[in-house]
């Protein structure tokens, strides 16, 4: 028998959850049924959008299942098949998180892409969020090389692949970040990084300063005075790609919106939400083929904030709500 130990709550929190919400749990996993797979985890991946399914309403996604194990991006290896094409060994990324084992539907995992990194970039640069910033840039947002782009938390997993990718291509890039260390980072990599704990009229002058020919393209990611301070610096026709709203996410009652959204309005700015899955279907090649060897040969510099053992899992997820983290927020076990 193999036991499976993974994490469950017992009740969807308001505001920001307390550390004793999270329960780790064991069970005995049943025999396989013919075209599942067990996996042993090694990396698991936390990520903002789970705050979402701690809500108890169904958003893009369906909440989390009380007392039922929680799931979320890892990565493993196969210890024991019973699927047609996957065999012990393999190593595959998929949703079996929040847990050590996972037992899943076979034709729910995919193997990893043949691109020479370490396997944790698959949940990361070259996983879920590096997809959602090359998908946000270059599908919703249309980037041109001429355009002034300005990229929220742009030291974090998303924003950091974002603002080096728009870099790349030749624009102007001013990226805001929570903490000296993480500005001095985004400047030595070319991007204009100015401090988002500031209130909105702050935020606005060292934009403005930042960028005195204004912004085309706004990377949204944490919403609240950023994205006020953001549409005062729009130029008409702008495109904002809202990919997140963190600064929201653990309100218990909403805050009111940008008390100067009439700049969509005056702008003609275009604001459009999207969720990575929609859009990057059918592009997942052209992803892999564009950004793959970018990050392979060092062109790209993606980071990891690791926390170690199954049991730290939820510590990592609070991380990403305290600007602890510095790139992927990673779980990674024995
Ligand atoms: N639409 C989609 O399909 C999709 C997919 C993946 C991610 N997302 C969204 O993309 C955003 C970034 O995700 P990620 O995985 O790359 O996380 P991340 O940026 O690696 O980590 C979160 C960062 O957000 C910043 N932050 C936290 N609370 C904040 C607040 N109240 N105000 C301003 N900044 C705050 C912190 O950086 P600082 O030190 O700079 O404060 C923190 O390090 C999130 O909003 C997430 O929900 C959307």
């Amino acid at each position: 028998m193999t036991q499976s130990r993974y994490f469950t709550i017992g009740e969807y929190p308001e505001g920001l959850p307390e550390r004793s919400l999270f329960q780790l749990e064991t069970c005995e996993l049943p025999e396989l049924e013919e075209g599942e797979v067990r996996i042993r985890n090694h990396w698991l991946s936390v990520d903002p959008y789970m705050r979402g399914r701690m809500s108890g309403v169904k958003t893009y996604v369906e909440p989390f299942e009380l007392n039922k194990p929680m799931e979320g991006g890892a990565l493993g290896e196969i210890i024991e098949s019973r699927h047609q094409q996957l065999k012990k060994g393999d190593r595959v990324v998929h949703m079996g998180g929040w847990r050590d084992v996972a037992q899943l539907d076979g034709d729910q995992v995919q193997p990893l892409p043949d691109i020479d990194v370490p396997p944790q970039a698959f949940l990361g640069v070259l996983g879920m969020p590096g997809m959602t910033a090359w998908s946000g840039l270059e599908l919703v947002a249309e980037l041109k090389s001429s355009d002034t782009v300005l990229i929220s938390a742009a030291s974090g997993a998303v924003g950091s692949l974002a603002a080096q990718l728009a870099h790349q291509k030749g624009c102007k890039v001013i990226g805001s970040a929570g903490s000296q260390e993480k500005r001095e980072w985004l400047e030595a990599h070319g991007i204009t990084a100015i401090d988002h704990h500031q209130s909105a009229d702050e935020i606005k002058k060292a934009l403005k300063k930042a960028a005195p020919q204004g912004v085309d393209v706004y990377y949204e990611n944490v919403g609240g005075p950023m994205l006020e301070a953001a549409l005062d610096v729009m130029n008409d026709f702008g495109r904002i790609a809202v990919c997140g709203m963190i600064s929201r996410y653990n309100e218990s009652t909403p805050s009111a919106g940008p008390a100067n959204i009439a700049a969509v309005l005056i702008k003609r700015l275009r604001m459009q939400g999207f969720i990575v899955h929609e859009w990057v279907q059918g592009h997942e090649q052209a992803f892999y083929e564009q950004v793959g060897p970018l990050v392979a040969n060092g062109s790209i510099e993606y980071r990891e904030t690791v926390e170690e053992g199954l049991e730290r899992t939820p510590d990592a997820f609070f991380a990403l709500f305290e600007g602890s983290n510095q790139g992927k927020m990673l779980v990674k076990l024995d």
